[in-house]
């Protein structure tokens, strides 16, 4: 309905208007036509000065675009392992290359299982996908958003080949039992932290506790090159593995005008450009992370005041939350009932930017139509495919992706007025829930 014939059609819209002349504009939600908590910018993104430009025209000017000519990839990687406490890095295209180097380094290919969790971007299980292995979905624990380590033990077979966490939103795993199952069962750890830059566990960077660490360097993320990824690793063979696949299957040491291969693989390789924004944008990343930890910490304070609000919580042995994305669960019974949709929407006209997260991935039909491809029943035969599926409902995520709340890490990056001004805005739409409710 057009807003202003429903102020002057219904008596919601009376009183709406009453409301307007008797508390002024600023009570009334955005939604409904009142002045927005916010109309200023938030802190901008990228962030950019002479240091990438002089990077990138270096570049340029020196005609060695690709790493195999250049130094800026090689100068990142030595840079990043040593931030990040690893002894090697290896640069990829971006994290999903990142990703699909460090499984096909590790020999995953058609008949073995990959564990992964379904709160997660699509990346971590094409990643698996794309090698013919059968992704094993663990839910998602409620309270935290990440893959439910308690449930982990039960979801490891004989079959499965790697265990593959995600430290969604920048906040980490439960890493103690995911390394613990993955010791007892002799089975490598690929952390997906393509959104955990900088995030640590009891005192480790994220992407260094398990066999492998992946990164994204896409221009959504913390750590930003437009598009990038990486690979941390401590074990040598295994970087070598990965620089082989991730360059046509050819070792480090083969030149030009030699073509062996070491192995199959695809050309993944980072570009010289993408390596000299990272350098230039790496110095920031300590001060960016320490300003979104600040303000994601205070706005918790506050937002656990409010009923209907929880923000995701996070296991103790986590020392650092890199806050790539600040996640909530909303309860319509703390706003009369309110659905999340409304407030969702009504949050955005507030001027706080704001969305729904992940649908359950589980349920995806691209799923579904490659676990029941004719390729797939050869491979796993239907009924380790039927118990895969029956297994991969994950009730726990659907409840998440139907409750949860976004902000970007972008969001953060301001001072804690930007951070009030999400509380009030909250507070507002709260106050007015019943009202918001009934123009639904
Ligand atoms: C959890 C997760 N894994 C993998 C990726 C893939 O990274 P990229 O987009 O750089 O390929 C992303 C990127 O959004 C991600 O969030």
């Amino acid at each position: 309905m057009e807003r202003r014939h429903f102020l002057h059609s219904t008596a919601l819209g009376a009183m709406l208007l009453k409301g307007l002349r008797l508390s002024g504009a600023t009570d009334v939600p955005a939604l409904l036509g009142g002045t927005p908590v916010r109309r200023e910018k938030w802190a901008s993104w990228p962030v950019f000065n002479q240091a990438e430009e002089n990077g990138l025209l270096e570049v340029l000017r020196s005609g060695m675009w690709w790493r195999g000519e250049g130094k800026r990839v090689a100068e990142f990687e030595r840079a990043y392992s040593q931030m990040m406490g690893s002894r090697y890095c290896l640069a990829t295209a971006n994290g999903t290359s990142a990703l699909v180097t460090s499984l096909g380094a590790l020999g995953v290919g058609a008949g073995d299982e990959v564990i992964v969790p379904p709160y997660t971007f699509v990346a971590t299980v094409n990643a698996v996908l794309i090698h013919y292995a059968l992704p094993v979905f663990v839910d998602t624990d409620v309270e935290t958003f990440q893959m439910n380590h308690r449930k982990l033990r039960a979801s490891v077979t004989p079959a499965t080949k790697v265990i593959m966490p995600v430290h969604l939103g920048g906040a980490m795993s439960e890493m103690d039992e995911i390394l613990e199952v993955a010791s007892e069962r002799k089975i490598p750890v690929v952390e997906d932290a393509c959104q955990a830059h900088m995030a640590e566990w009891r005192g480790k960077k994220s992407g260094t506790l398990g066999k492998a660490g992946c990164f994204s360097f896409q221009g959504s993320k913390n750590l930003n090159a437009g598009e990038g990824g990486a690979i941390l690793s401590n074990d040598e063979e295994f970087i070598e593995s990965c620089y082989a696949f991730h360059n046509n299957g050819r070792a480090r040491k083969v030149t030009s005008y030699n073509f062996s291969y070491a192995s199959n693989g695809a050309n993944l390789r980072m570009t010289e450009f993408q390596g000299a924004i990272l350098l230039a944008q790496m110095r920031r990343l300590e001060a960016q992370s320490s300003s979104r930890e600040q303000n994601a910490r205070y706005l918790s304070q506050q937002l656990r005041k409010i009923e209907g609000i929880t923000p995701a919580a996070e296991y103790s042995g986590s020392t650092r939350n890199a806050y790539h994305l600040y996640m909530f669960r909303y309860d319509p019974q703390g706003f009369a009932g309110l659905p999340r949709s409304i407030f969702i929407k009504a949050l955005n006209a507030e001027g706080i930017g704001c969305g729904g997260g992940y649908s359950p991935l589980t349920e995806e039909p691209f799923l579904k139509q490659r676990l029941e491809s004719s390729a797939y029943k050869k491979l796993y035969g239907e009924k380790r495919l039927n118990e895969v599926m029956e297994q991969n409902r994950c009730p726990d995520n659907v409840k998440v992706c139907n409750e949860a709340v976004w902000f970007t890490q972008t969001m953060l990056l301001g001072g804690r007025k930007d951070m009030d001004n999400i509380v009030d805005a909250i507070l507002k739409i709260q106050k007015r829930a019943d009202a918001l409710k009934a123009q639904a």
